[in-house]
């Protein structure tokens, strides 16, 4: 099964809006119209709309890093679909690690993001891994079962094409200490299986998962090859253009 790549950068709370058009427009003149790898930056909410405008005409596409499960409303400082829509954002980062730990984002609540991301047509990209503590009492395979199938609770085999999977264990993220390619392979192989399981393998195998935690240039190609890793979500090595376009590079070259 071949799935296209996909490389995306999660800016987390860095970049200002001037400062993000211009590492965008630098992305985008790179990239330029290659599509042969899904590329996709995901800035804070307040440079999305210059984000924007500095990729329009490239392939790159746009992704936001939240959202808030209702069309509108009083719900101070969030941000909806509609909202995202409007600004040309095809994606939206669920989920993550960080927003578990400091915002106490729940599986529950992460499936009601999901499912109302899909609803309103953003792609989610869920995001599940386990903690340092959770890996070493060999609880691994048992967090990412419990947080991906509560992340897709009620989400249908018809809406999976639309939906992106990234695995990023807790203490690989910004941390330098990457999983071995033989470790990322271990967990995608077993998200694979569980996907297929639940949706059966014409749609499972169809589905891309990432991997996220200290991915660079130095280390992306052998993680790539693996046979479940199908891109990668990026942090620190995405606010720079030359790493996130060496890292698009790899993946170019693992297809
Ligand atoms: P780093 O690449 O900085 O480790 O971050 C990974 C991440 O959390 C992407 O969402």
């Amino acid at each position: 099964m071949s799935r296209k790549y996909f490389i995306a950068g999660n800016w987390k709370m860095n970049k200002t809006p001037e400062e993000g058009k211009k590492l965008a427009s630098e992305i985008a003149s790179i990239v330029s119209k290659d599509a042969s790898v899904d590329v996709v930056i995901c800035p804070t909410f307040t440079a999305l709309d210059r984000v924007s405008q500095a990729i329009e005409g490239s392939a790159v596409k746009l992704g936001a890093q939240n959202l808030y499960p209702k069309a509108n409303g009083a719900y101070t400082g969030e941000i909806s679909p509609e909202m995202l829509r409007e600004v040309f954002a095809k994606f939206v980062i669920l989920g993550h690690s960080e927003r578990r730990e400091y915002f106490g984002e729940t599986d529950a609540f992460v499936n009601e993001k999901v499912k109302f991301s899909l609803e309103n047509l953003i792609n989610p990209i869920l995001c599940i891994g386990e903690t340092l503590e959770q890996r070493e009492a060999n609880e691994t395979l048992e967090v990412v079962k419990t947080q991906l199938l509560g992340g897709l609770e009620g989400v249908e085999a018809s809406q999976m094409g639309s939906v992106v999977v990234a695995y990023e264990p807790v203490w690989a993220i910004g941390t330098g200490k990457t999983a071995t390619p033989e470790m990322a392979q271990e967990v995608h192989g077993s998200i694979r299986a569980l996907l297929n399981e639940k949706y059966g393998s014409a749609v499972g195998e169809k589905v891309r998962i990432l991997y996220g935690g200290s991915m660079k240039p130095a280390n992306a190609e052998e993680l790539l090859s693996q046979t479940d890793i199908d891109g990668g979500l990026i942090g620190g090595a995405a606010l720079d253009s030359k790493s996130f376009c060496d890292l698009i590079t790899a993946a170019k070259n693992a297809s």
